[in-house]
């Protein structure tokens, strides 16, 4: 019981790694108010949640619309009295097949060019092929949630003498994999934020920290082709894709007095595909 009497708040928690976050900590003592747009499926993880400790609630949020995140966060005043951890999950990959096809056949190509040894000749074009909505849409989810969702947390954390955040990176907000400039960018500016609030917080007490996890078998990657998913197992040293709870313990121990010495970190559960530090 590492949250016992402990209060979360946690984004996109309707589904993946955020239902299993919420399940977790509940697991361990925490009332969790579970946010998502899906707000029946939201409702059905707050009913889990309950079962391992009395009191979850669940209630809708668009992290994209800082109106629905202040209405979240009254919300959540009046059902939980408070918050001890914020965790900004809530995320999207593009699910536009056209766009996703024209990223995986010309990954392809480029992998039997290079195994031909001749050369590339075939070129990603998954810049170019981005509109000002697809771009927008994968920022405004991603750093402007987290954006919206600390402003809201902060005053309440430091009124209270201090709390945790936890923001979801990525692998690909370090290692630029192909394929995804935006969501590579997204992500990587919510790490560059994490530190930003990890120094800014210090002083009242909040410690905020990301996870980057590599690749995780959850709903979050269903558009991607197999082929894809098997290329990436063999690229990595465990030979696997991660699984949900495989990252719900890093966002534990985060969350929990064990990670007490730790601010403006990274945690970075990816089976080894990527290692930086
Ligand atoms: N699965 C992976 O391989 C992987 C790897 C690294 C990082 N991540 C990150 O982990 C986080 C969770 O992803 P997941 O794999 O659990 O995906 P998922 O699709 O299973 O869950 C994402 C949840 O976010 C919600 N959501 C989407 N847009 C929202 C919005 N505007 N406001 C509120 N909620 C919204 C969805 O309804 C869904 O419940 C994301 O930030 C994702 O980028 C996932």
């Amino acid at each position: 019981m590492k949250l016992e009497g402990q209060r979360a708040f946690i984004t996109g928690a309707a589904s993946g790694l955020g239902a299993e976050i919420a399940l977790l900590y509940a697991a361990n003592g925490a009332r969790v108010y579970v946010s998502d747009i899906n707000e029946d499926a939201a409702a059905s993880v707050a009913a889990r949640c309950c079962e391992l400790t009395p009191g979850s609630v669940s209630g809708p949020c668009d992290v994209s619309d800082s109106s629905s995140v202040k209405a979240a966060f009254a919300s959540l005043l009046t059902e939980l009295g408070g918050i001890d951890i914020l965790v900004n999950n809530a995320g999207i990959i593009h699910t536009d097949p056209e766009y996703l096809e024209a990223n995986a056949s010309a990954m392809k190509a480029q992998i039997e060019e290079s195994m031909q040894g001749e050369g590339i000749k075939t070129h990603l074009r998954s810049i170019e092929l981005l509109s000002d909505e697809m771009f927008d849409r994968m920022m405004r989810v991603h750093m402007y949630g987290t954006f919206y969702c600390c402003r809201e947390a902060l005053p309440l954390m430091r009124e209270q003498g201090g709390g945790r955040i936890i923001n979801m990176g990525s692998l690909m907000g370090a290692a630029s994999l192909t394929g995804a400039p935006d969501y590579c960018a997204a992500k990587g500016a919510i790490m560059a934020f994490t530190r930003a609030t990890a120094r800014e917080g210090a002083s009242y007490g909040v410690r905020a920290n990301a996870i980057a996890p590599g690749f995780i078998e959850t709903p979050l990657l269903d558009p991607v082709d197999k082929t894809t998913l098997d290329l990436i197992a063999m690229q990595t040293p465990m030979q696997r894709l991660g699984t949900a709870s495989e990252v719900a313990t890093s966002a534990l121990f985060l969350a929990s007095d064990d990670s007490s010495f730790f601010t403006g970190q990274v945690l970075a559960p990816n089976g080894g595909i990527y290692m930086s530090q």
